[in-house]
């Protein structure tokens, strides 16, 4: 089969497109045709080499798919050769902690693309417990924009954050792969959604999320403007996938007793803050990671109801997964890219 391959941390360029051997499903696993994969910010970071240093190599990244049934390994019922599925983007590599929850505190906890070959390429096996039928009707590559940030979108805004209807939510980054769906999923739940940007064009398409305040950050100051659309009071949740200074700012902006929601780090990994200030104010820093099947399935729904559109940019053939990371590294996506294995 043609894969997207590392054979070295680096810079774009190090994903080769190569032929690989195709995989074959071991007992209770399922070889899944891979239509089209889901490009995340993430993969920049691995390929780097800054997330998982001891990385073995030759490695195939990607955590996120649309595809079909293949081929079924010994002992799987339930599923259809042909039939659209979509690969849980992480779940626990041994079976004795399928049942831990949330699955991402599992000591086996892993990615597709981290700890098992990914999705760049033209099939994948995965255990059959983790694969979810998709009913959504939409396109494989509207489809595998969708597992990584919608499922880890309803953990952090419904699980971790617990907004309710009626919140006012500050969500980072309104264009990105992540927020344009946090601020769907707080929509659902009947929300009210600030967001930040960096510029018009993506202001224009957070706003047709469904936003009700949208912040340029080059212009504004996020603190001041939410709590003037506050009435002095700041936001219930905030969700915070920028980290570094931002997270100092996205403390201010919460009210007291409200929840800050840390979920990414684009604006670094490092922040300081006042600690007085935060706990006489008594707000809650909480950490959001991975998500477990259910708040997927939840997610999925809400797609399959109309209520949730995945933030489908555009789609390169995964010959051009190299090109896919640089814009993803430029800043230059607007939702999220797709790679199409099967695309000349
Ligand atoms: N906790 C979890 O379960 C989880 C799940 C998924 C992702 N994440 C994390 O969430 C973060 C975002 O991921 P993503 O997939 O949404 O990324 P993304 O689609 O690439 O979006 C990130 C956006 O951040 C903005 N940005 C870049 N540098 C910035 C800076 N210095 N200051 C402010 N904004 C900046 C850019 O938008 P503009 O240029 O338009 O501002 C960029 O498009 C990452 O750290 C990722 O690892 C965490």
């Amino acid at each position: 089969m043609k894969a997207a391959v590392m054979h070295q941390f680096g810079d774009v360029d190090v994903l080769k497109y190569e032929d690989v051997e195709t995989p074959t499903p071991r007992p209770g696993h399922i070889l899944i045709k891979i239509l089209a994969a889901g490009v995340n910010r993430l993969e920049h970071y691995i390929r780097e080499g800054s997330v998982a240093p001891e990385l073995p190599f030759p490695h195939i990244l990607g955590s996120d798919a649309a595809g079909e049934v293949a081929e079924l390994g010994q002992g799987v019922t339930g599923f259809k050769i042909g039939e659209r599925v979509i690969p849980m983007p992480f779940y626990p590599l041994t079976k004795d902690e399928y049942d831990i929850r949330p699955i991402s505190t599992a000591p086996s906890f892993s990615l597709l693309g981290l700890g098992t070959p990914g999705t760049y390429a033209q099939y994948m096996v995965i255990p059959a417990r983790w694969v979810i039928k998709d009913n959504s009707g939409l396109k494989p590559e509207a489809v595998a924009t969708l597992p990584v940030p919608l499922s880890t979108a309803v953990r952090s805004i419904k699980v971790v954050g617990e907004v309710k209807a009626g919140n006012k939510v500050l969500v980072h980054s309104g264009a990105s792969a992540s927020g344009s769906i946090q601020i769907q999923v707080a929509k659902v739940l009947g929300a009210e959604v600030a967001t930040t940007v960096r510029d018009d064009a993506k202001a224009e398409y957070a706003k047709s999320l469904g936003a009700d305040l949208i912040i340029n950050t080059r212009k504004e100051d996020f603190v001041e403007r939410v709590k003037a659309w506050t009435s002095g009071f700041s936001a219930d949740v905030v969700i915070d996938n920028l980290g570094g200074d931002i997270l100092a700012k996205s403390i201010d902006a919460t009210r007291p007793l409200g929840i800050i929601v840390a979920f990414g780090f684009v604006a670094g990994t490092e922040v300081t803050f006042n600690i007085q200030n935060f706990f006489t104010a008594q707000k809650q820093l909480r950490g959001s990671m991975a998500s477990d099947m259910e708040d997927f399935v939840w997610g999925l729904e809400q797609v399959r109801a109309g209520k949730i559109k995945p933030s489908f940019d555009h789609a390169l053939p995964l010959s051009q997964a190299a090109e896919a990371h640089r814009l993803v590294a430029m800043n230059k996506v607007t939702g999220k890219l797709a790679l199409l294995p099967w695309a000349e």
